[in-house]
């Protein structure tokens, strides 16, 4: 039987609509445009782009050690690539354009495939234009379990982000490259949601022990958590488990792209509310709502312990390394006198122009060269000197690395907080060879100039 040019077209139109997962290859997930209720009902929906059109984009749960397998088709207006944020990944898997893949065409696709060495929470996210595409809605968590997890009754992960729209029309705004946001505190928006919902609303059993993966997907705000009818413990960083729970006395305090994983005890009582809360403003505003339902255990009143170590390098005799210093300058009220932008010194105001109001160590963007050559396996310190008005959340790829403290070695992290006019010293061993980037995660910072890269030979 021979087609005619009607019945191929139509049939390869079905064949696109057949789930490509009957075909043997990997999983797809799909970039593209989506509605979703960000706003709270009267309000409409709001047009987002999203992985499989959702934001927050599905949930990736594997097994530690398991391989990670993704298809992304970019069926989106604009290039695009996935950053599969705090997985000490191979190389060519990192998602970055320009460095470690090229970008991700419309109507193109790339495969990703990458093993999973650690258990914690990751998340996943856009890496072009992440300043716009992350703003969309293109991020999504990435779970990877235990062996042997604490015992809870729960585990969920509560995403946060900050949204800027419209009051009126609800649309997100699209003054992503705002010359006012980038030089001061990056975008920071009008409304916060968890898991793309304003104040959303769990139940849970009276004295239920659950695990709270907390994962800042927002551009620019730092959150400063607390909660209400919950108590327990800090277990992990940026995915890292903590050598000890920590208790929660104090509020958590989260830059753009860091975790935070809990172990609670709901305390509230049956018919009671308890909840995740942002202290930040006048008292504080709830977050994410627990509504508690009868139940028949009895509070465990033991500290969970440790979750299993990492595999993590070890870094004994940090204090022996190289110490590279990373000056972080410019913004509002320190703008820069003139920068390196490729081969060019070009003056502070005609940087304001092309959108570029920061620079590490004088360079505004991803240089031609690394700040860092180093060896495989070698040790080394970097000092990030803040000297701007401003915070940033500074962002290793490829490495987790320890925050250097008065009384030695803080917990492990991808990503870490440097206040304004502070300095902050990580150490970290340099055992994953490639290109890899470093980067404010306030992401139109990261836009606007600070970004920067490093290579493990
Ligand atoms: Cu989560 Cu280079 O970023
Ligand atoms: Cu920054």
């Amino acid at each position: 039987m021979t087609l005619d040019r009607r019945q191929f077209l139509a049939s390869a139109a079905a064949a696109a609509i057949f789930p490509l997962r009957l075909h043997a290859g990997p999983q797809v997930i799909e970039a593209r445009e989506g509605v979703a209720q960000i706003a709270p009902a009267p309000h409409g929906m709001t047009p987002i782009w999203g992985f499989d059109g959702l934001a927050p984009g599905p949930e990736i749960r594997l097994q530690q050690g398991a391989r990670l397998s993704r298809r992304l088709v970019n069926a989106l207006p604009q290039a695009t690539s996935v950053h599969w944020h705090g997985i000490r990944i191979e190389n060519a898997m990192d998602g970055v354009p320009g460095l470690t893949q090229e970008p991700v065409m419309p109507g193109q696709g790339f495969d990703y495939e990458f093993a999973l060495p650690d258990a914690g929470t990751y998340w996943y996210h856009a890496h072009n234009r992440s300043f716009e595409q992350v703003a969309r809605g293109l991020y999504g968590p990435l779970v990877v379990e235990e062996a042997d997890g604490p015992d809870v009754d729960d585990d969920l992960v509560l995403m946060l982000d900050d949204w800027r729209l419209d009051p009126e029309t609800v649309a997100i705004r699209d003054d992503f490259d705002n010359g006012h946001d980038l030089s001061h505190a990056g975008r920071i928006g009008n409304i916060v949601t968890v898991n793309g919902r304003f104040d959303p609303s769990f139940s849970v059993e009276r004295n239920a022990r659950l695990r709270l993966r907390l994962v800042n997907a927002a551009n620019a705000r730092v959150f400063s958590l607390g909660l209400d009818g919950m108590s327990g413990w800090l277990v992990a960083l940026d995915g890292m488990p903590l050598e000890a729970p920590r208790p929660l006395e104090e509020s958590i305090v989260l830059a753009p792209a860091q975790r935070a994983d809990l172990i609670v005890d709901v305390t509230a009582a049956e018919g009671e509310i308890a909840s995740v809360v942002e202290l930040q403003r006048d008292g504080g505003y709830g977050l994410a709502r627990f509504e508690v339902t009868e139940g028949s255990r009895m509070s465990r009143d033991m500290d969970p312990g440790p979750l299993p170590p990492n595999p993590l390098p070890d870094l004994e005799r940090w204090q022996d390394a190289p110490r590279h210093e990373m000056r972080i300058e410019g913004g509002a009220m320190r703008w820069l006198d003139s920068a390196m932008l490729g081969d060019t010194r070009i003056s502070g105001q005609e940087l304001a122009k092309l959108g570029r109001f920061w620079a590490l160590n004088g360079r505004a963007d991803r240089p031609e060269d690394p700040f860092l050559e180093a060896a495989r396996d070698s040790l080394h310190r970097i000092r990030f000197v803040n000297d701007s008005m401003f915070p940033h959340g500074m962002h290793l790829h490829g490495h987790h690395f320890r925050v250097v403290g008065s009384d030695g070695l803080g917990p492990w992290r991808d990503t870490v907080l440097v206040d304004r006019g502070e300095t902050v010293e990580i150490a970290l061993r340099a055992d994953n060879p490639g290109k890899w980037l470093l980067h404010c995660h306030m992401l139109g910072h990261a836009a606007a100039g600070m970004s920067t890269w490093f290579r493990v030979a």
